[in-house]
């Protein structure tokens, strides 16, 4: 099938931000004159000391370093908040849309906004919250949430989210890992018209974190929740208390701005981290551009802040850019599948960005759900988190944007910051799948196994040739970590973990992860965390987890578990581990596919063939290659005899 290619609408090629001429312009200056282009982009952002210096990094051993912007100071809370109220104080910041239709939806005005950040940065300051302490976040997709990251950014306290739908376990390590004294949530969530226990979770947690002193309960279901005197506050009620104003810290360009942890190959999440001046820049100028915003247009990104793209495109980058910016509740299957598209009627939302993972789940329920709503204020539409197979890009195009909207397919990382592989919706003619073209300041290359620059069309290991501005800057407590993960594989080169194709056009296309994340309904999983939660179970010896390919998901978790001699698995024991991972990490983390295995396919010094166990996941038992090495390549055989049939 010859691939399709949607050139630039005419109207978007004239009217846009930036068309196809200008996109090549800024991107050669940006790579070849980085200094001068980014101090002019950095004008973006009000800076307290302007700096001097603009670029100052290293991807190499010698002088490895990450710094931008970096005498200089800014705040950007204020750059949010403040900078906004004179002139539109009165406009819309923040519309929030319930859970549940039924319930009143909420409109917080930047003034209004100002105020209750100013009123939380105060009683932080007032329970002992310095600049650089952490603070945990805990909440469900409410306006106190961005409430609560602009007030530690106000403060300069570094925060911590810690998604909603993780366990009590994952939230522990996640606060012990980065010592927070302070805990900010709800007494429960509201998802989908189900209750989640916060406020229950955060106590379990707690049992393990001696050291939190305060912890925010804001009151989202009015539940009855368990309160400890001295340590617990209500929200409503800690907060009246306090001024609605609040003086913003003078944060350097390089001081920590938020911790979010994510998955990688090995070990513990780690937390990645993101400095303030940087940071800034990228979420701004790349929601600008992205999506070609301006003020006045209701916009909305359907993440959780629980994920980076919550944290770039529903809180900062848009609140930078004056935005009206959407932050729902809910899901998009509650009360019933047209339920996004009735939040785009009800606001008049002009951009919309979501994950491919739910328009794949809307569209197996038909488009009449769709059809019932009329879509008329989208004008344009963008993906992130995964992959976008092109049969659901045609749908969400035909089906959802009556043929008129551009996609942008994102590709980026928590560790970039914003987006870095993206079309321009007035510059980029789209290709249904394919991210296309760098953004500004990015300069993709694709290396063969042994590091070799690969030319032309090909396909190869996405590297990143140089710094840009909203790149991470360490992993929290373990600098070293972050030069070994990101910086050894290529030298000189920061490696992303992911495959890439580029085509005859210099379009690149991102075929997923090649390390052993997998990426479950676009949420990143470390297949190690899911190894170490199963072998923390008394009954299981060794496990081996893989994706496996899933429709709705993108990828599936596909668990090998051998048990300890003297136990007898049996479909009892396979439920109660699907339970046991929920438990241990959130439901997120559930096993799709669980296969007893009395041994798995080892090297003779012991390794673990997952190559070989993909294989047989994928039901691709034509390749799989070199078994002789194996220490007994029996077992390849009892595996592929005792697969589980799949529905
Ligand atoms: C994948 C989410 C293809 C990729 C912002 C990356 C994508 C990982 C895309 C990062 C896309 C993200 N096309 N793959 N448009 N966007 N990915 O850290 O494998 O949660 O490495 O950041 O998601 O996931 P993370």
């Amino acid at each position: 099938m010859a691939e399709a290619i949607y050139p630039v609408p005419a109207d978007w090629a004239e009217t846009a931000l930036i068309d196809e001429a200008r996109y090549l312009d800024m991107h050669r200056r940006s790579v070849e004159e980085p200094d001068a282009f980014w101090a002019e982009e950095a004008q973006r952002i009000d800076w307290i000391k302007p700096f001097t210096k603009v670029k100052n990094t290293s991807f190499h051993e010698e002088d490895f370093g990450i710094r931008w912007f970096e005498d200089g100071t800014l705040n950007l809370s204020a750059n949010c908040l403040d900078r906004h109220l004179a002139e539109r104080g009165d406009t819309v910041a923040i519309l929030w849309e319930p859970d549940s239709p039924q319930d009143p939806s909420r409109a917080i005005t930047y003034r209004e906004l100002h105020a209750d950040v100013c009123r939380l940065a105060n009683l932080l300051l007032a329970r002992g919250v310095q600049r650089g302490d952490r603070v945990t976040i805990y909440l469900p997709m409410v306006p106190e949430a961005a409430v609560a990251m602009l007030a530690c950014a106000r403060i300069g306290a570094i925060h911590s989210i810690v998604f909603a739908g993780f366990s009590p376990d994952a939230l522990a390590g996640r606060i012990q890992d980065c010592d927070s004294r302070v805990v900010l949530t709800a007494d429960e969530g509201l998802r989908g018209g189900k209750r989640v226990p916060l406020k229950k979770n955060v106590d379990e947690a707690l049992t393990h974190c001696p050291a939190v002193a305060t912890v925010v309960v804001l009151a989202r279901t009015g539940a009855d929740v368990a309160m400890q005197d001295g340590r617990d506050l209500r929200w409503a009620e800690a907060v009246a208390a306090q001024s609605a104003e609040c003086a913003p810290a003078e944060m350097n360009a390089e001081d920590p701005l938020f911790i979010l942890y994510t998955s990688g190959s090995t070990g513990k999440p780690k937390g990645v981290l993101h400095t303030t001046g940087g940071y800034s820049v990228w979420a701004s100028m790349t929601h600008q551009y992205v999506f070609d915003y301006r003020p006045g247009q209701i916009y909305w990104c359907a993440a959780d802040i629980g994920w980076v793209t919550g944290h770039s495109y529903v809180v900062y980058g848009p609140l930078a850019n004056g935005a009206t910016t959407v932050m729902f509740e809910g899901v998009p299957n509650f009360p019933d599948p047209s339920r996004f598209w009735q939040v785009v009627d009800k606001f008049g939302v002009e951009i919309f960005y979501g994950a491919p993972t739910a328009l794949r789940a809307l569209m197996r329920e038909g488009d009449d759900w769709v059809h019932k709503t009329s879509r008329k204020s989208l004008r344009l539409l963008g993906s992130v988190g995964e992959p976008i197979n092109p049969e659901a890009w045609e749908w969400y195009h035909k089906v959802v944007g009556e043929g008129r909207c551009p996609i942008v397919d994102t590709w980026w990382q928590t560790e970039t910051g914003g987006a870095m592989i993206t079309p321009l919706p007035g510059a980029t003619a789209l290709k249904p799948g394919s991210a296309s073209k760098p953004m500004f300041g990015v300069q993709p290359a694709l290396l063969d196994n042994d590091g070799l620059v690969l030319d032309g069309a090909t396909d190869g290991c996405l590297v990143i040739g140089d710094s840009w501005p909203g790149q991470m800057r360490t992993v929290w407590g373990d600098h070293e970590r972050f030069f070994q993960t990101y910086f050894t594989t290529f030298k000189g080169w920061y490696f992303t973990g992911d495959g890439c194709r580029r085509d005859e056009d210099g379009y690149y296309w991102i075929t997923g992860r090649i390390d052993d994340v997998i990426n479950v309904s676009g949420h990143r999983m470390g297949t190690a965390e899911i190894e170490s939660a199963l072998v923390a179970h008394a009954k299981v010896a060794e496990a081996a987890v893989v994706g496996m390919p899933h429709a709705i998901k993108g990828q599936g978790i596909y668990a090998y578990v051998t048990c300890n001699a003297e136990v007898e698995p049996d479909e009892a024991l396979r439920r109660e581990l699907v339970a046991w991972v929920r438990h241990e990490i959130g439901p997120i983390a559930t096993p799709d596919v669980i296969q007893f295995a009395p041994g798995l396919p080892k090297t003779r010094s012991g390794k673990i063939m997952r190559r070989i166990l993909r294989k047989i996941a994928e039901n691709d038992l034509g390749s799989l290659g070199d078994t002789s090495t194996l220490a007994d390549p029996s077992v390849v055989d009892n595996l592929i005899a005792n697969r589980p049939v799949l529905a």
